[in-house]
């Protein structure tokens, strides 16, 4: 009796919980930022067309110039723009946790690159790729470096980005733009790995539009084909067998901080009851990250991608920022604003899938007991 008390409430528990987060986001995450609500009268700074075409201009401007043997084309990700702008709706000038930012269908680390006070995304992102004189190839960097480095990160070949005007809040007394990009592939830490490997000449970038391969896959950038680890497969190895996964040899979930550890130990990092959630969702045949993107292509039209970024870096342009911010912010018009809906998509599932996702929900949570 008591048992099924407690199964009730844990019920409604979880039912509250979908209320607010879709099933394939609570399970990466139960404060995802998909999820989080918006700080009040927030307003949203969309990207037009031409805007989105400058962002990803500007970054692969940048990694052609480096002259990488490795580094590949970035493209635009929707979903990681729509996350982006989820969490820019929250003007908090720090970073999201990397998990509170990943893509249901993109199990790989994400990234982001934060700034605010600037006039336009022109200016922003020109505030990153500043940080470029204190970068060397190969050495220890002589300042803050990070917001670039993610700009050039060789495997970063998503991104997406939202802008929100943020009210007076905290220290900032007057009304702020907010700028979030997101990128997948994160970097590591470039002083210990390097972004990029050097080549000698001029050379296009890697192209293989914004493929990603999934749970420890590597792309071979000459073929652009994914190629699977063991327990992977598929075009984007994203058919992910639980049953055969080799021995892993960490303990603790905390472990899944390090970008390797979710790629070699799907189980420990939460990634067998995604996969569960994502086929639930999404359909089995629907699992490979970007296809359409690849489609898109084809017919050489733009296409999408993901995003990942380093957490600290945010923290330091958060204060370099905050100093030019004065200046910068008596500069703002924005004429084309819209008021931030508080409004949820994903309230409006049908009730089909909403009893499907409630009850998807306790067996992952079950499980996890
Ligand atoms: C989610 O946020 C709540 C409230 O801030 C917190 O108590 C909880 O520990 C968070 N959950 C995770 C998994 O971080
Ligand atoms: C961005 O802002 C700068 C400084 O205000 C301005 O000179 C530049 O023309 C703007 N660029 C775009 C694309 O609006
Ligand atoms: C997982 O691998 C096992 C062993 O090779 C195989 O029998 C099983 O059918 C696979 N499961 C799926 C869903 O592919
Ligand atoms: C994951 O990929 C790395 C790099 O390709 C490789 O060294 C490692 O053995 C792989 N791990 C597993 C469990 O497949």
């Amino acid at each position: 009796m008591l048992a099924i008390l407690v199964y009730i409430m844990v019920f409604l528990q979880l039912f509250k919980s979908y209320e607010l987060c879709p099933l394939e986001y609570y399970v990466i995450d139960e404060n995802h930022s998909y999820c989080s609500q918006p700080y009040p009268n927030v307003v949203d700074l969309p990207i037009s067309s031409s805007e989105r075409t400058a962002i990803l201009r500007i970054h692969n401007h940048e990694r052609r110039l480096v002259r990488g043997t490795n580094i590949e084309k970035m493209y635009w990700n929707d979903d990681l723009a729509e996350i982006a702008l989820r969490y820019a709706r929250r003007c908090e000038f720090d970073h999201d946790k990397a998990s509170q930012r990943s893509v249901p269908r993109i199990p790989l680390s994400t990234g982001q690159n934060l700034a605010m006070g600037y006039d336009n995304w022109t200016q922003a992102i020109g505030g990153w790729i500043e940080e470029k004189e204190h970068y060397i190839h190969g050495y220890p960097a002589t300042g803050i470096v990070a917001h670039y480095t993610q700009m050039i990160w060789h495997s970063a070949v998503l991104v997406g980005c939202a802008a929100t005007m943020c009210p007076p809040s905290g220290i900032f007394d007057m009304k702020w733009p907010f700028y979030v990009c997101n990128y997948v592939t994160g970097q590591l830490n470039s002083n210990l790995y390097r972004p990029y490997d050097q080549g000698i000449e001029d050379r296009p970038l890697n192209d293989c539009h914004g493929k990603v391969c999934l749970y420890n896959g590597t792309l071979d950038l000459k073929t652009c084909q994914c190629q699977c680890s063991t327990y992977a497969t598929g075009s984007q190895c994203e058919h992910l067998n639980c049953s055969i996964l080799p021995p892993c040899y960490y303990q603790s979930p905390e472990s899944c901080i390090a970008v390797n550890v979710p790629l070699e130990c799907p189980r420990l990092c939460g990634l067998c009851d995604r996969y569960e959630v994502l086929k639930q969702v999404y359909g089995k045949a629907n699992l490979a990250p970007n296809t359409p993107a690849i489609k898109m292509l084809r017919t050489t039209t733009i296409t999408t991608t993901t995003s990942s970024t380093k957490r600290k870096p945010a923290g330091r342009k958060m204060k370099t920022n905050s100093q030019k911010q004065p200046r910068k912010l008596s500069l703002i018009t924005h004429p084309s604003t819209v008021i931030a809906s508080n409004s949820c998509n994903y309230l409006s599932l049908s009730i089909g899938p909403y009893l499907l996702h409630s009850l998807m929900i306790i067996i992952v949570t079950l499980k996890s007991f």
